[in-house]
């Protein structure tokens, strides 16, 4: 691990001081005028400047945009009007807005910024990847490397060089409707997935024509809401932000993410972009974070509005301003321009707070280049579509798949087995990528592109058309045909169930219950009655609880949100073309109530109170068999400064070939603060054929020991812990 942290830290340096830059900056913060500095800090959306129109017919608007470059000099323009824009609609507003810019006194470019999560989902026909909880399941970092430089790539062609991305937020409440933005429940897995997204989008040259910018969000702690609603409070004390919540955000601004957004929420009563401690004191002089902080949408408005922490607008901009915030996602006026100027002028906001703002905003735009290529790049475009990028993204799917259960070997199906396929998500898009796609919700089936089969179109693409009877008319929350499929189940060998949530995103995508649609509970018991195999396929943005479906589903794949290819990935899991490789990133809770993560504690797995769940982290069922022996550890102990070699044989003792991502596991047996019960250190994803063997290798160093002790900072104790692999486990002493 300790190697990863070196490679994070070449990284980081990388996009540290450049003099030439620096020297850049400081000359022409020296001609910038107090309003200069704090349109900089500035950033409004295209609604602003739009005249009217979404997507295709989208317009922009002369005389609101010259208000916008030229009255108020704003730093930055975000987002979509409505729809997906075509890549040529996007160089005509970024090109509008950089020539108007370019008319500006000192010609400072404008910063562009989208939400490109799964790909450049708000440009026309790009590539959409699964979204980020799938993602995770591959184990896999080097594919969301890859699905970074693509993502960056589509953007980047686009005109757009700011990406609101990775979300590094920890996912650890499934009732959150924005658990599908992140990495899973897991701290290192969720700091090496977006560390390798950060790598992927930013590259080694930030300047290049192809990169763009990253931004780490929330921060922090924006995920953790108690009750699961987006947007509630969370308490979350010291000791769990350090151990838990921090470390993805840290590996991603270690991996050299230039830009970061406070959390949209509150904890322990701060609002997030009221929280000092968080922007300035961790994010900007713990970490040594150089690039600059923006506010999330409208939330210094809510410090007064929502909050009630700021007893006036103003205060509430200068609260934000001086807890850390150097660009404020306004975004729909110019009010946070004003009364910032007002804060300035009656001396409220220092101007050396103005400064480090403005420095840290230039200094990206240099590093980008924006000031030598403000416009988009119009030999991209030609580039745009390349089939290596479809292949990225079927090959990222395929890994995502994941079995969670397959009893008798129901799956694969065989060639010329009949289907009957039903239930709400079979025949829809939208379903399989959900939110930020095309539009903010994703939920416009009728807009998203049909080059790509839904999944029942790519189970009859595989299968023969005459094989698949198609039942459709079940909805999620009502299910007028499951008669109809169920008499339909008469003349098929196996039922497919495709079940799980509509398109939503955010706030909008709040529940009162975890527990899957009663309608579909019923159309798969109905379905099981019938006597026919029911194969259950959960296309969902979070684990719906799926109570008397597991017993009734003789096979259950996973599908999360897989993204265009999504159909077709999951129709060659099913007829075992792809033998699947994926892994739960997350705990699958049993019952509303049950969540628990896997790396819970002790008094979490007790007699009367059990660790209960439906299916572990971790855990994904292969077409092979993967046999492990031979854990041995290169000592039995070790020294502070030392390090610990740990090998594992990993055999493939089943029929055909397959992958397995090897998951390292150590658990501190006794130690001053209540340890988890074991917790992820490593991991490995080896391709094994039918018979073959393999020696995986990882090392431990003291860091991986560390946890926050009683003083809230991290320590190491000596004492014996164990390693597990599998079922495999051996202990050593820490000296
Ligand atoms: C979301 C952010 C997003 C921003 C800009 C907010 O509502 O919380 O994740 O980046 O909008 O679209």
């Amino acid at each position: 691990m300790s190697r990863i942290f070196a490679l994070f830290a070449l990284t980081f340096s990388l996009y540290a001081q450049d003099p030439a830059i620096e020297a850049r900056v400081d000359a022409l913060l020296k001609q910038m005028t107090v309003e200069e500095k704090v349109g900089q800090m500035t950033q409004v959306a295209v609604d602003v400047v739009t005249a009217s129109g979404v997507g295709r017919t989208h317009k922009m608007d002369a005389a609101k945009l010259n208000d916008a470059i030229h009255k108020y000099q704003v730093g930055s323009i975000l987002n979509v009007n409505g729809e997906a824009y075509t890549v040529e609609h996007w160089h005509e507003v970024i090109n509008a807005i950089q020539d108007s810019a370019a008319k500006t006194r000192l010609k400072i470019p404008v910063i562009y910024g989208i939400d490109s999560v799964h790909g450049a989902n708000y440009t026309h026909d790009a590539v959409l990847f699964p979204q980020s909880y799938g993602m995770a399941a591959t184990f896999n970092p080097a594919l969301a490397e890859r699905a970074g430089v693509i993502s960056a790539f589509q953007t980047r062609a686009s005109g757009i060089p700011w990406n609101f991305f990775p979300v590094q937020d920890i996912g650890r409440n499934p009732v959150w409707p924005r658990m599908w933005e992140s990495f899973g429940e897991d701290p290192l897995l969720a700091s090496r997935m977006g560390a390798a997204y950060v790598k992927g989008m930013q590259g080694t040259d930030i300047g290049a024509a192809d990169k763009v910018v990253a931004c780490v969000k929330h921060f922090g702690g924006y995920s953790l809401p108690m009750n699961g609603k987006d947007r509630t409070p969370a308490w979350i004390s010291e000791r769990m932000l350090r151990q838990v919540v921090l470390p993805p955000y840290e590996a991603a601004v270690k991996a050299g993410a230039l830009t970061a957004m406070a959390n949209s929420s509150e904890i322990n009563g701060i609002p997030g972009h009221a929280n000092y401690h968080m922007l300035t004191g961790i994010l900007k002089n713990e970490w040594g974070f150089k690039g600059f902080t923006c506010s999330d949408w409208e939330d210094i408005k809510r410090l007064h509005t929502r909050d009630r922490v700021a007893a006036t607008p103003k205060e509430a901009v200068r609260m934000a301003v001086m807890a850390g915030i150097d660009m404020s996602m306004v975004p729909t006026d110019y009010s946070f321009y004003d009364l910032l100027l007002e804060n300035v002028k009656d001396g409220s906001v220092p101007m050396s707070r103005i400064d480090d703002a403005v420095r840290r905003i230039m200094r990206v735009k240099f590093m980008l280049g924006l000031f030598e290529r403000p416009k988009p790049d119009a030999k991209l475009i030609a580039q745009f579509h390349n089939p290596e990028f479809d292949k990225a993204n079927l090959e990222a799917a395929r890994e995502v798949i994941t079995l969670l259960k397959n009893d008798a070997g129901t799956l694969p199906l065989k060639k010329g087995t009949r289907i009957l396929v039903t239930g709400p998500t079979a025949n829809m898009r939208s379903v399989m990528n959900s939110g930020w796609t095309i539009t903010w919700q994703g939920d416009r089936e009728d807009l998203y592109p049909t080059r790509k089969p839904t999944l029942v179109q790519a189970l009859q693409e595989l299968a023969g058309k005459e094989n698949v009877t198609f039942v459709d008319g079940n909805t999620f929350d009502k299910s007028p045909a499951i008669e109809a499929a169920a008499k339909a189940a008469a003349n098929v060998d196996v039922i497919i169930a495709a079940l799980g949530e509509k398109a939503y995103c955010e706030t909008p995508g709040n529940i009162d219950d975890l527990t899957l649609d009663h309608a579909q509970l019923m159309l798969v018991n109905a379905l099981a009655k019938t006597g026919k195999p029911v194969v259950t396929v959960l296309i969902e943005g979070r684990p719906r609880v799926l109570r008397t479906i597991v017993p009734q589903s003789k096979a259950i794949v996973m599908g999360y949100l897989p993204g265009l290819e999504g159909g077709r990935a999951i129709a060659e899991v099913v007829f075992g073309l792809t033998n699947p490789s994926g892994k739960l990133p997350f705990t699958y809770p049993k019952s509303p109530n049950g969540f628990t993560t896997y790396d819970h504690k002790p008094l979490e797995n007790t007699h009367d109170n059990p660790f209960w769940f439906e299916f572990e982290f971790g855990h994904g069922l292969s077409y092979t068999k993967f046999e492990y022996s031979n854990l041995t550890l290169s000592a039995p102990s070790i020294a502070r400064g030392g390090k610990l070699d740990v090998a594992v044989d990993v055999k493939n003792t089943g029929q055909r070939e397959g992958k397995e991502s090897v998951l390292l596991f150590v658990s501190d047996l006794y130690r001053s603060v209540s340890p988890p019960n074991k917790e992820l250190k490593d991991f490995a994803k080896v391709n094994l054929r039918a018979g073959e063997s393999r020696t995986v290798r990882f090392s431990l160093t003291a860091d991986d020991l560390k946890f926050v002790g009683l003083d809230d900072k991290w320590t190491v104790e000596p004492g014996d812990f164990k390693v597990r692999v599998a079922g495999l486990e051996k202990t050593f002493t820490l000296k």
